[in-house]
């Protein structure tokens, strides 16, 4: 991308392809993401959206019939070079899926999870970090009153919001999000399309979503894939009213599903 300074990249992807079993399903991809950012992923179902926000904290991994050629840089970092320690990739850049997923414990418990595993056992240090992430991911109010009950009482949309703290809480530089509010109902989709612009002078974020109207609404750049192609990226703006190609126009006017 000619249009985006190296420097102010947090992810750089440069010439990723991965494949599924030998089945393609990301050819040759070149971006770059900017820090302190949105950037929104669009496209037909299977066009390689999750696949390739996956590949940016190496979920992959887990997985032994994937192929991958290429680089993906973080701060300049090669993320696949022998020394990156694959936990500490993880927590720098955090994963929210569609389905929220606390675990089976209380809200307090389910935000203290990762900073107990870094071994912080200090009460008091939990209560503020705490807190602060719930306060982050504007749910505080609302349950400041009930920490101590389970996770699995709260609405999907706080339970979502809730797992968003739980990543907060490990202070990640990114955060992605694969259509983080398509089981949500139309006015917890508004709260976490705040949130999202809201945490954006923290870190950076990338938005998988199938919904046009969000990706105008929250994020600054938007990529759109098809058949595990970079067709079109740049500018949400200027995407969105004044898209270079055909298979961008049909797609963000509905022509193509
Ligand atoms: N774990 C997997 N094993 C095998 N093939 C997979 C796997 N995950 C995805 N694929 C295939 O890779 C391609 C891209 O899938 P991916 O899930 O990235 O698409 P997507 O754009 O996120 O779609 P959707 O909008 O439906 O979520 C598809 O052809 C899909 O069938
Ligand atoms: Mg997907």
């Amino acid at each position: 991308m000619t249009d985006f300074d190296a420097a102010a990249s947090c992810f750089a992807i440069d010439g990723l392809s991965l494949a599924y079993d030998g089945r393609p399903a990301l050819r040759d991809l070149t971006l770059a993401i900017p820090r302190h950012a949105v950037t929104a992923f669009i496209g037909p179902s299977g066009c390689g959206k999750s696949t390739l926000l996956r590949a940016l904290n190496r979920l992959h991994d887990l997985d032994d019939t994937v192929g991958r050629a290429g680089r993906i840089r973080l701060e300049g970092q090669d993320i696949h070079a022998p020394d990156v320690d694959v936990a500490e990739l993880r927590r720098r850049v955090g994963m929210v899926f569609q389905t929220p997923n606390p675990f089976p414990m209380s809200i307090y418990d389910n935000v203290a999870f990762g900073l107990r595993l870094q071994g912080i056992k200090r009460k008091r240090t939990l209560d503020e970090v705490i807190e602060w992430a719930l306060v982050s991911a504007a749910l505080w109010d609302e349950v400041k009153d009930q920490l101590h009950t389970s996770a699995w009482r709260l609405s999907g949309g706080q339970q979502q919001r809730l797992v968003i703290a739980r990543t907060l809480a490990v202070q990640p530089e990114v955060l992605l999000l694969d259509e983080p509010a398509s089981a949500l109902d139309p006015i917890s989709t508004l709260k976490i399309e705040e949130l999202i612009r809201s945490l954006k002078s923290r870190l950076t974020l990338v938005l998988v979503t199938h919904n046009m109207q969000q990706a105008a609404r929250v994020s600054d750049y938007t990529a759109f894939l098809h058949d595990g192609e970079l067709v079109e990226y740049g500018a949400t703006d200027s995407l969105f009213t004044n898209p270079r190609l055909a298979r961008t126009e049909n797609y963000i006017t509905g022509r193509m599903s």
